[in-house]
């Protein structure tokens, strides 16, 4: 089974893709924590180039690009073998982020972007995904609370965040493998909400 968190930058992705694995291994469930871009030896290097600040001259083709080639080697070398072999595949951003960032945030065409994604990912799509929402003004208190310096993508500003967050609202309508969660909430609870949609999911699935 595949599943995936999407949502802004400092929605607390990570740390709900952490708890769930953990609940889930407790219960002798077999599971893969990735993220996006990189989880590969390549894809580690694709990363590198995407987010680091200096890279000023990057073009919003490349960027979609090299977002895309870290996916395909990611599937391809660690995602399809793992379904294969039935684990449970936690992916801390897929292609919707792609749709969302590229998409809706850059403006890139939106069939550009399917067509890239479809031919990424050779058309795997997670069974389920939770959208972690959280409004703009608490991204920005989030960014200045955590005193580190921006990434290049963190650099795009609120606006592009807005279109951003739009943009996954806009996904979440229509795909029925969508789950909103609200980011606002105690870590636990979301946990848990998230945890009772997985457990069903993983019953059906059987
Ligand atoms: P990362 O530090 O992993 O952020 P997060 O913890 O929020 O996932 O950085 C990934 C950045 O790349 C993040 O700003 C979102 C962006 N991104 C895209 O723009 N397009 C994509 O397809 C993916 C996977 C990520």
């Amino acid at each position: 089974m595949l599943i995936t968190f999407e949502g802004l930058d400092y929605s607390g992705k990570s740390t709900q893709v952490r708890l769930l694995s953990d609940r889930l291994t407790l219960q002798d469930h077999h599971v893969i924590i990735l993220r996006e871009p990189g989880g590969t030896e390549i894809g580690e290097k694709i990363r590198k180039m995407l987010l680091d600040r200096t890279n000023t001259e990057m073009s919003e083709a490349s960027e979609l690009f090299l977002f895309s080639a870290s996916r395909s080697q990611l599937i391809q070398e660690v995602v399809l073998p793992a379904l294969e072999g039935g684990m449970v595949v936690l992916c801390d951003r897929y292609y919707d982020s792609t749709t969302a960032y590229q998409g809706y945030g850059r403006g890139i065409e939106l069939d550009v972007i399917q067509t890239m994604n479809r031919y990424a990912t050779g058309g795997l799509v997670p069974d389920l995904t939770f959208f972690l929402d959280i409004p703009i003004r608490e991204i920005e208190k989030r960014i200045s609370a955590a005193k580190t310096n921006k990434d290049r993508m963190e650099s795009s500003g609120m606006e592009f965040y807005e279109r951003v967050r739009e943009g996954y609202l806009q996904i979440a309508k229509n795909e029925s493998r969508y789950r909103i969660i609200n980011g606002l909430q105690p870590i636990d609870d979301m946990h848990e909400l998230i945890y009772q949609q997985v457990t069903e999911a993983l019953s059906t699935k059987r």
